[in-house]
């Protein structure tokens, strides 16, 4: 591995944990402006100081995120689609000069196992892993699961694989109750994961705990997140758990008391 492979993924993870807490912002490049999101500057910025990287479309970059900031972006370069289309058309939408030019710490697609267009979508990660590599950009394969896919551990096991064998350096997938260690120890690579719709918070922190104790490496969490009714109080209660081993307990409590705080914050303003 060169030196700038190297040190891109030493900006992804946390150099104490080894692990990473991504705020995934990409949901509008197929749902448009979705619940949260429908104003992403005031969303994104009180959150950029609290994650490890920002996963992002470059349109919500340059129209919404300040240049200034120091937080490593992480790009998604997939898309094509509609919610209200076949999602699995997706072909790659952002060049891997443009990665370069934003200055993005890594890059990340969509594969689609099982589904319609699985074949395209896996051989395009095996060709953004030929381009990244001749950069030095770490690939983050996401495995996008269908209307009809099972999120269990033999499907998410099956697709994490596939990601890391064309060549991923990291892979994105849901957790599963059941053998979720499995999942990752199939994989070869390290695993994030997403956190999926929103649920409560304690639940939602519960996932994370559980998939850190499982051997996940951090998570690329959105709408548990920025759906939040305390979006900064979650995403530093979900880094307590990520980088600080605490469990759900403990984090849901930072998560009340910083609530509060933001509350009565807001209140003497
Ligand atoms: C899909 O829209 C994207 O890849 C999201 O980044 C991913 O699903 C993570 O977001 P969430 O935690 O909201 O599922």
């Amino acid at each position: 591995m060169d030196w700038g492979m190297k040190n891109r993924l030493a900006r992804i993870f946390n150099p104490k944990s080894g692990k990473t807490v991504m705020l995934a912002v990409d949901h509008g490049y197929f749902q448009g402006p979705t619940t949260g999101l429908k104003k992403p500057r005031e969303t994104i910025m009180p959150l950029l100081p609290y994650c490890d990287s920002l996963f992002v479309t470059r349109g919500i970059l340059r129209n919404c995120i300040s240049p200034n900031t120091n937080t490593p972006i992480f790009l998604r370069v997939s898309g094509g689609p509609s919610v209200l289309g076949e999602l699995s058309n997706e072909d790659i939408t952002t060049s891997m000069k443009e990665a370069l030019r934003l200055n993005a710490v890594g890059v990340g697609l969509s594969i689609f196992v099982g589904e319609k267009n699985e074949d395209r979508t896996i051989s395009n990660l095996g060709r953004v892993v030929n381009e990244a590599e001749e950069y030095g950009m770490p690939v983050l394969a996401i495995t996008a699961v269908g209307k009809e896919m099972a999120r269990d551990a033999r499907y998410l096991g099956l697709a994490s694989r596939i990601a890391a064998e064309m060549g991923a350096h990291m892979v994105k997938t849901y957790y599963c109750e059941e053998d979720f260690e499995k999942v990752v120890e199939g994989c070869l690579v390290p695993i994030v994961i997403a956190g999926g719709k929103k649920i409560p918070e304690k639940d939602a922190l519960q996932m994370a705990f559980n998939a850190i104790s499982k051997g996940a490496a951090g998570v690329d969490m959105g709408r548990n997140i920025f759906q939040s009714e305390s979006p900064v109080a979650m995403i530093q209660a979900i880094r307590a758990v990520v980088h600080e081993n605490y469990n759900a307990d403990e984090a849901f409590k930072l998560f009340n008391e910083l609530k509060e705080k933001t509350i009565i914050s807001s209140v003497v303003e």
